[in-house]
Parts: C-alpha cells; sequence; structure tokens
C-alpha cells in the first residue's frame, strides 16, 4: 500500500516544523515507514533563490518569486510520488497553501496564485496549526527573515481562511507541545486506517 501524504500547514510560530519531526517519530515508532519534506526546499537551484530573497539578500518581483515557491513544488513531484508509492507516508511541512496565503497577502490575486500550482499531488490530509497572531508573537517574537512582521502574518493568516475547505483539519496550537501532537495523532490515525481500497490513488489533482 502506498505511503499517505500528510500536509501541515500554518503561519509562522505555529509549531509546524516541531510537530512534523515529531509526527514523523511517532510514525516511525509505530513500525511505518516515514519522512520528512519541506517547502521552500532550500538545497535546489530554484531553492537557492528563495533563499537569498527571504534572507533579504535579493530583491525579486512578488510574481515571480511566487513563480519560483510553485516550481520548488513541481521539480519535487516526481520523487514525492515515487516515495509515496514505495509505501513511505510522507510529512509536508508547508505546500502550495502557504504559496497562495503568502502570495495573495501581500497583495497578488489570490486566483492568480492558485494557477501556477493547479493540478500538484493531492495532499491525504492538510492539517492546520491555527495560532493567533497575539500567541504567535509571545513565543519570542519574529525572527529576521522577510514575512516574519505582524502585519503581514495577520493578512497570511486571513488568506489561510480563505483556502480552508473541509478536506482541511484545524488543530489549536496555542495548546501545549504535548496536546498539539495527540490532536495531529488522532487525525493521522484516522486516515492510516483506510484500507488499500478506500485509499484513494494519487493524483495530480489539486485545486482541479
Ligand atoms: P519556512 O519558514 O517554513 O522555511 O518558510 C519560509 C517562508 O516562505 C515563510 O515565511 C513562508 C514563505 N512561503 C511562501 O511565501 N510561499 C511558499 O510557497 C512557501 C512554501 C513558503
Ligand atoms: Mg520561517
Amino acid at each position: 500500500m502506498r505511503g499517505l501524504f500528510i500536509v501541515l500547514e500554518g503561519c509562522d510560530r505555529s509549531g509546524k516544523s516541531t510537530q512534523c519531526h515529531q509526527l514523523v517519530k511517532q510514525l516511525q515508532a509505530k513500525g511505518y515507514s516515514a519522512q520528512y519534506r519541506n517547502f521552500p526546499n532550500r538545497t535546489t537551484q530554484t531553492g537557492k533563490m528563495i533563499d537569498s530573497y527571504l534572507r533579504q539578500a535579493t530583491e525579486l518581483d512578488d510574481h515571480a518569486v511566487h513563480l519560483l515557491f510553485s516550481a520548488n513544488r513541481w521539480e519535487a513531484m516526481n520523487s514525492i510520488k515515487d516515495t509515496l508509492e514505495s509505501g513511505i507516508t510522507l510529512v509536508v511541512d508547508r505546500y502550495a497553501f502557504s504559496g497562495v496565503a503568502f502570495s495573495s497577502a501581500k497583495g497578488l490575486d489570490l486566483n492568480w496564485c492558485k494557477q501556477p500550482d493547479v493540478g500538484l499531488l493531492s495532499p491525504d490530509v492538510v492539517v492546520f496549526l491555527d495560532l493567533s497572531i497575539d500567541e504567535a508573537e509571545k513565543r519570542g517574537g519574529y525572527g529576521e527573515e522577510r514575512y516574519e512582521r505582524r502585519e503581514l502574518q495577520t493578512k497570511v493568516r486571513n488568506q489561510f481562511m480563505k483556502l480552508k475547505d473541509d478536506t482541511w483539519k484545524v488543530v489549536n496550537a496555542a495548546q501545549s507541545a504535548e496536546q498539539v501532537e495527540k490532536g495531529i495523532w488522532s487525525i493521522v490515525e484516522a486516515a492510516l486506517s483506510t484500507s488499500t481500497n478506500q485509499r484513494k490513488s494519487l493524483l495530480y489533482s489539486l485545486w482541479k
């Protein structure tokens, strides 16, 4: 049976990366093969351009950087597909939802933002770690990277809400790390329990 394609989304400081790593560990402890992936993947050619932009070392047009983020996902699709088909579950830290939420928060048209990601592999589960901007700021404030500003993060959160559909599961990220972990695990456990026949085949059908 193929692996599950799990995506964690949320604003900066919501604990996504920590929870992704915890989830991989928990899956492995239960005997599942699981791996962590993240977007942007800063190691590829597109990823290096994105990294430089995020560190504010270079400037790029908003549309251009949006397309780079999308290309950074497209170039990973074959590898993601092969990995899932080999039976490995993937826990992915951000996906196209971040792409659209951030670029549209900067003022680009939301529908325009979705287009380059239309047809990516559809995740089986999207877990949204929900944290208010006040709570996020209490966690030691934002860092130095572009986008790590209260005003923009507030807009990003609003945009995320517009993308949320009934396939999303929301977990209150203001809880303790252990409680968040439990909340995520109960969602993942339900998804893992689908039998071979029930698990829908992998489709390049995001937003189609
Ligand atoms: P990171 O903090 O998870 O490494 O993500 C870097 C920043 O990039 C974060 O502020 C969210 C933003 N981002 C986009 O603007 N578009 C995207 O497609 C993705 C994946 C992230
Ligand atoms: Mg960050």
